[in-house]
């Protein structure tokens, strides 16, 4: 087998400005701010998963990921689970849709198992994994439903917290960041199906939804 040449050029060195445009360059014009970055995301992510780690010590795991929006996070935090101290952790999938392709919340809520249920779940301790709280619908519903299925306990971890958009009661137990009231793109959250795949997270220009 051919060995592959190492590059000649050595690494370039950019100044801060430069590092600044060439940021700016790669991102989407669609995007307002960079509001975490892909290395703040994993850190705080990892500091999740130590918290959920020492809370679920000895006790039988499974996470359930809301699809689609939760898709990356639950990737990195059911990796770092599994490093932090519970390598037996399970994974299963729900989705819940609530928003269409639109940027404002319908209320109702339709909710998929995706072949999960009271078999998987009675006895268990399930540890539901969302991108984002807003109006508290989705996760209100899917934690109920959870709890309806035998679960030995139900909790919510979510990466992404609006608190002052709340149209019902509900607290996650676990929150990576506590955010205002703007439209957030990135890691797993999309607008009209646009952007899920971005490294970090970013708010959406609001001309970008507002037409
Ligand atoms: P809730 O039922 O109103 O709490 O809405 C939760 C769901 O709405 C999340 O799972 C997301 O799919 C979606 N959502 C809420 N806010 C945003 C946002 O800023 N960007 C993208 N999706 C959002
Ligand atoms: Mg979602």
């Amino acid at each position: 087998m051919r060995a592959i040449a190492a590059p000649t050029r050595p690494p370039q060195t950019l100044s801060v400005r430069e590092a600044a445009h060439k940021l700016r360059k790669d991102i989407p014009d669609d995007i307002e701010e960079v509001l975490f970055t892909s290395s703040e995301v994993q850190a705080r992510v990892r500091e999740l998963a130590r918290d959920i780690c020492r809370d679920y010590a000895g006790k039988d795991l499974i996470v359930v990921g809301v699809l689609k929006g939760a898709f990356i996070f639950m990737s990195d935090l059911t990796r770092a689970i599994a490093e932090e101290g519970i390598p037996s952790v399970r994974i299963d999938f729900v989705k819940a849709s609530s928003y269409g392709s639109s940027s404002v919340s319908a209320g109702s809520v339709a909710v998929d198992l995706c072949g999960s249920g009271p078999t998987r779940w009675s006895g268990r301790h399930v540890l539901l994994v969302e991108d984002i709280i807003d109006s508290g619908n989705t996760l209100r519903r899917l934690a109920a439903d959870v709890a309806g299925c035998g679960a030995a306990s139900v909790r919510v971890v979510a990466l992404l917290d609006k608190k002052g958009r709340r149209q019902v009661d509900f607290e996650a137990d676990y929150t990576g960041f506590a955010i205002d009231d703007r439209f957030i793109v990135g890691y797993g959250l999309d607008y009209a199906e646009t952007y899920r795949c971005l490294p970090y997270v970013a708010v959406l220009r609001p001309e970008a939804y507002s037409h």
